[in-house]
């Protein structure tokens, strides 16, 4: 049974992000979205460019109860926003896998983009706030955003109306996180069999160093560090940030 999502458009926002986190007490399950972001927020402090009434751009909150969510297993959020994503895409006959950490991608390209931002408070997790933009009928961008795709180039078709597709999104994003924290150990076996690259060996960037090398990716660990084994068979452990695909 679908939980009761909240959802509240907006024409134009800067952020859905921010809206979320702003002081209005959006509670548990409520969901931003705007039909246009003026500052849409990406991942590394980039910005997210989304044509506006073209693409999803929202965020959806979730509270835990302190004590509930261990801090230690927030990377739980991301594998659940991920898996829900490809898992709506498939129903719209897209074979999307995942991207350490969570971008989404459809063979080469990107399809979707995930900014979470976790709050914890006294070792729990207490409240995340999930922003996802998803391009669905946007077919042409600047030329300044790497490898870009959408739903209506991969399945030649026109996605039904943006407002009635939220929900089903929703839907497929809440029947991964709606276990959570307890029933994650299935969760996280299907984000592993979804990662982009995954025991391939491909080139990547050690941004700690500037080195260049070829790796492969092996596994993510339950706190959500990446693991790529080096020319050598060593295996060389990863955070957010600390190393770049080259594509
Ligand atoms: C990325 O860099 O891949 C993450 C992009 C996340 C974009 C979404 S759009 C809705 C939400 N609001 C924001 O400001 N960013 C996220």
């Amino acid at each position: 049974m679908p939980r009761n999502y909240k959802i509240k458009w907006f024409d134009e926002l800067e952020s859905t992000n921010n809206e979320a986190a702003s002081g209005s007490g959006y509670d548990n399950l409520s969901v931003i979205a705007a039909v246009g972001q003026t500052r849409g927020k990406g991942q590394r402090g980039n910005t997210w460019s989304s044509e506006p009434g073209m693409n999803l751009t929202f965020s959806a909150v979730y509270r835990f109860p302190e004590g509930d969510f261990p801090a230690g297993r927030q990377f739980c959020v991301s594998e659940a926003v991920a898996c829900g994503i490809v898992g709506y895409l498939k129903r719209s006959g897209i074979s999307a896998m995942i991207k350490w950490p969570n971008d989404i991608y459809v063979g080469d390209r990107k399809i979707c983009g995930v900014l979470i931002e976790n709050r914890v408070r006294n070792g729990s997790l207490t409240c995340s706030i999930c922003g996802i933009g998803l391009n669905v009928c946007q077919t042409a961008w600047d030329q300044s955003i790497p490898n870009p795709t959408s739903v209506s180039l991969e399945c030649g078709c026109a996605p039904g109306d943006l407002k009635q597709q939220l929900p089903l999104l929703l839907e497929d994003i809440d029947g991964y996180m709606s276990v959570l924290p307890s029933d994650h150990k299935e969760l996280s076996a299907l984000y592993r069999s979804l990662l982009y690259r995954r025991d391939a060996p491909h080139a990547y960037r050690d941004c700690t160093t500037g080195e260049t090398f070829r790796g492969i990716i092996r596994d993510v660990t339950e706190k959500g560090t990446l693991l790529v084994e080096d020319g050598e068979g060593a295996l060389r452990e990863y955070a957010f940030k600390e190393i770049s695909y080259i594509l």
